[in-house]
């Protein structure tokens, strides 16, 4: 070996910055009302995942709180050993009633969960079919499956119905199929009716991912797979939820499965006091939400009309997350550069997060927004355009 060891690091790092796409952690402090302090400015913030203003909540934070005099700091354990508190298997229980499921499972993050169910759920010799735009969580857990992957068309079910009739009758173990019920880079929903037909034609497993459904969308927010014939939904807590974790929703025999075989959730410590008595509260808050919900609503339709208006582009978004496409990776950074500089944090997303060609800004709404915020933003935004 004649190269330094770390000579990938230096390589990779030096042809991020030289095509300008070196990221870096900027830190801020949260502050009530939709906002955060960095380097000493209070700016708006339309990047948060907190769509329901929940992680300022007195209730979360008296409940994480209670749970941690109550409880102590940490779970101890991995669930399996000793680390399932009651109140952890209440909580279960109340999540499965809310979401119409005989049973729940919480896993410790969205990632964890997507990354372990995948794997669980497939074996080698079976078929993951796959939006094309899901989430890099799904496409690590089909890859960590070792199983073939076909993505499919997004938001394409004749293309998905070609794919399940060309691969049905190859042998495969079992067909699975996996979307995001609302996709985070784009704000546009699955159909999942159609998606849940198709799967019960072929025979196929649907898993649906309601990472940025849960909390804003279906019947008391418990998301768009709720009531539908989906059998594996998972969803987190750490966006509209306010906090943290995640959860599988699905039937009693699959979480009796997921809990013997799903490694992601078997090796690893269960989630703190803290953390589950945040997820209590915001359980029985979300289902008495439906204001803030209409709410949500009615600003992004707005705000897509507004900025549409404009002759910014806003893809299929038909939720609180809005992306402004540019496209330009250039362009994108230096359009939210200048909205920051008018108070408004709205982060540049750039490939490999989105396709390449796809830069945005995504702008994600919040119902702590207030009106005022809202009108910043779109002040801000055509004062930016101005001065391109
Ligand atoms: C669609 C989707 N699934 C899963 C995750 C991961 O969830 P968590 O942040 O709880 O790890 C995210 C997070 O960005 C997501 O957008």
């Amino acid at each position: 070996m004649t190269q330094s060891k770390f000579a990938f690091i230096d390589q990779t790092l030096a042809e991020r910055e030289r095509s300008g796409r070196l990221r870096a952690l900027k830190g801020l402090s949260p502050l009530p009302g939709a906002r955060v302090r960095v380097k000493g400015r209070v700016l708006d913030n339309f990047s948060s995942n907190d769509y329901l203003g929940l992680s300022m909540h007195p209730l979360l934070r008296e409940r994480a709180i209670e749970y941690t005099e109550r409880y102590g700091a940490g779970a101890a354990a991995s669930r399996l050993i000793c680390g399932t508190m009651d109140c952890c298997l209440a909580l279960e229980s109340k999540l499965a009633d809310l979401k119409g499921t005989e049973a729940a499972l919480i896993f410790n993050s969205g990632y964890q969960a997507n990354v372990s169910l995948l794997p669980a759920l497939a074996d080698r010799r079976s078929l993951i079919l796959s939006d094309r735009l899901n989430h890099n969580s799904l496409i690590k857990g089909a890859m960590l499956s070792r199983c073939r992957v076909i993505p499919f068309r997004h938001n394409d079910t004749d293309h998905l119905k070609k794919l399940l009739e060309e691969n049905m009758d190859k042998g495969y173990s079992r067909l699975i199929v996996v979307t995001e019920s609302v996709f985070s880079m784009d704000g546009d929903c699955a159909d999942l009716g159609a998606l849940s037909e198709l799967a019960q034609d072929f025979g196929a497993w649907l898993m649906v991912d309601e990472a940025h459904a849960m909390g804003v969308m279906g019947k008391r927010g418990m998301g768009l797979a709720c009531g539908k014939k989906v059998d594996l939904a998972m969803g987190t807590f750490g966006k509209a939820g306010g906090s943290f974790g995640a959860y599988a929703a699905c039937s009693r025999k699959v979480r009796d499965y997921l809990v013997n075989c799903c490694s992601g959730f078997i090796y690893s410590t269960g989630l703190p006091p803290a953390v589950l008595g945040t997820i209590d509260a915001a359980l029985d808050l979300i289902p008495g939400l439906d204001e803030e919900r209409t709410l949500l609503q009615f600003r992004a339709d707005r705000l897509r009309a507004t900025l549409n208006a404009g002759g910014f582009n806003t893809g299929d978004s038909v939720t609180q997350i809005i992306p402004v496409i540019l496209g330009d990776e250039g362009g994108t950074v230096s359009l939210s550069k200048k909205l920051e500089e008018n108070g408004i944090l709205a982060t540049a997303i750039r490939p490999p997060t989105v396709p390449s060609g796809g830069s945005r800004i995504r702008l994600s709404l919040s119902a702590a927004h207030t009106r005022d915020q809202l009108e910043r933003l779109t002040d801000a935004f055509f004062g930016a355009k101005d001065t391109k």
